[in-house]
C-alpha cells in the first residue's frame, strides 16, 4: 500500500524528540508539508537539517519544512502555533498533539502545582490546538488529528498518576472530537505507545530496561519509526474510516 500525503499540511508537536522527529520523517518522506515545533530552536535546526540530508530534496522540497520554537508552557502558544500554520499555509489538515511532559511523582509526594504543569501541558494545550484547528479543518471538510497517549493512560503505573490521567484525559478527547467532527471527513485517534527508544526512556537504568523487556513478549521496546508508520496511515486518506480509537503498539504488552 502507497500511503502518501502529498499536498496535505501537517504541525507536529514533539518534533524535535524521538517520536516527533520519527513522525516528521515520514510525514515530510511522503509528500506533507510539514511544521517542526518544540522549545529548541537549534534542536528544531538539527531535526530539519537530517531530515534533509537523508533525503534526495530538491529546492522545491526544501520549501516543504518549517520549524517555529514554541514553549507550550505559555498560555497562548496552543493558539499561536495555529495561526503560525494559518497565516504561512491558509490551511491545517494534520495535527499530531506529541509533545509531553513526561516526569513522574508518587502520589504521596506529588504537589499541586507539578499535576496542574502536567495537565496543561499534556491535556489543556493539545486541547486548545485541537479546538482551534478544528474550525479550519472543518471548512476544509478534511482533518485527521493524532493524539499520542501512552500505555501509561490506559493502564496506569507506579508515581505516574497524574502523567497517566494526562493521557487518559487526552484519548477522551479524541473520542469526543470523534463523535462531533466524523461528519465533517475529520477523524481522531490516539495512538499508545508502550516503551520507545527515545530519550525520555533514555533515563530508566539498563538492568531496569533489560527486565522490563522480558515482560513484554516481542522482548524488546519499540523503534520510533514503528510509531511514525501508524501515523503515517492514520493521517492518509486511507484512514478515514478508523475514527475515535486508540491503538496500542506496545509489543503485546497488556494484550
Ligand atoms: N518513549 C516512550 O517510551 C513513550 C511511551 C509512551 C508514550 N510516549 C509519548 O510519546 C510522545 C513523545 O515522546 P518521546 O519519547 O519522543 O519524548 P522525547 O524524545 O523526550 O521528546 C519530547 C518532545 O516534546 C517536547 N516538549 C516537551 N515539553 C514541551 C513543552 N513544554 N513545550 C513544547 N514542547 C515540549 C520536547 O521538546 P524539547 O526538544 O524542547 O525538549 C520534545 O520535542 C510523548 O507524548 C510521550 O508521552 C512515549
Amino acid at each position: 500500500m502507497n500511503i502518501r500525503l502529498d499536498g496535505r499540511i501537517a504541525l507536529i508537536t514533539g518534533a524535535t524528540g524521538g517520536i516527533g522527529s520519527a513522525i516528521v520523517n515520514e510525514f515530510f518522506q511522503s509528500g506533507a508539508t510539514v511544521i517542526v515545533t518544540g522549545r529548541n530552536s537549534e534542536k528544531i535546526d538539527n531535526t530539519i537539517d537530517t531530515i534533509l540530508k537523508n533525503t534526495d530534496a530538491d529546492i522545491s522540497d526544501i520549501s516543504r519544512i518549517n520549524g517555529i520554537k514554541m514553549d507550550l508552557s505559555e498560555p497562548d502558544s496552543a493558539k499561536q502555533l495555529i495561526q503560525y500554520a494559518i497565516s504561512k499555509y491558509n490551511k491545517i489538515d494534520i495535527l499530531v498533539n506529541n509533545a509531553a511532559t513526561t516526569d513522574g511523582q508518587p502520589i504521596s509526594c506529588s504537589d499541586e502545582k507539578f499535576v496542574t504543569n502536567m495537565m496543561f501541558i499534556n491535556y489543556q494545550q493539545p486541547y486548545q490546538l485541537t479546538r482551534n484547528a478544528l474550525s479550519y479543518m472543518r471548512k476544509a471538510r478534511y482533518g485527521r488529528i493524532i493524539n499520542i497517549t501512552s500505555l501509561t493512560g490506559q493502564y496506569g503505573d507506579a508515581g505516574m498518576s497524574a502523567y497517566g490521567a494526562s493521557k487518559a484525559a487526552l484519548h477522551a478527547l479524541t473520542q469526543s472530537v470523534a463523535a462531533e467532527y466524523g461528519r465533517y471527513n475529520i477523524t481522531a485517534n490516539s495512538i499508545a505507545p508502550g516503551f520507545v527508544e527515545t530519550k525520555a526512556i533514555k533515563k530508566v537504568r539498563e538492568e531496569y530496561k533489560e527486565k522490563m523487556k522480558t515482560n513484554i513478549p516481542n522482548q524488546r521496546f519499540a523503534n520510533p519509526a514503528e510509531i511514525a508508520d501508524l501515523a503515517t496511515f492514520l493521517a492518509s486518506e486511507r484512514a478515514a474510516y478508523i475514527n475515535g480509537q486508540q491503538i496500542a503498539i506496545n509489543g503485546g504488552l497488556y494484550r
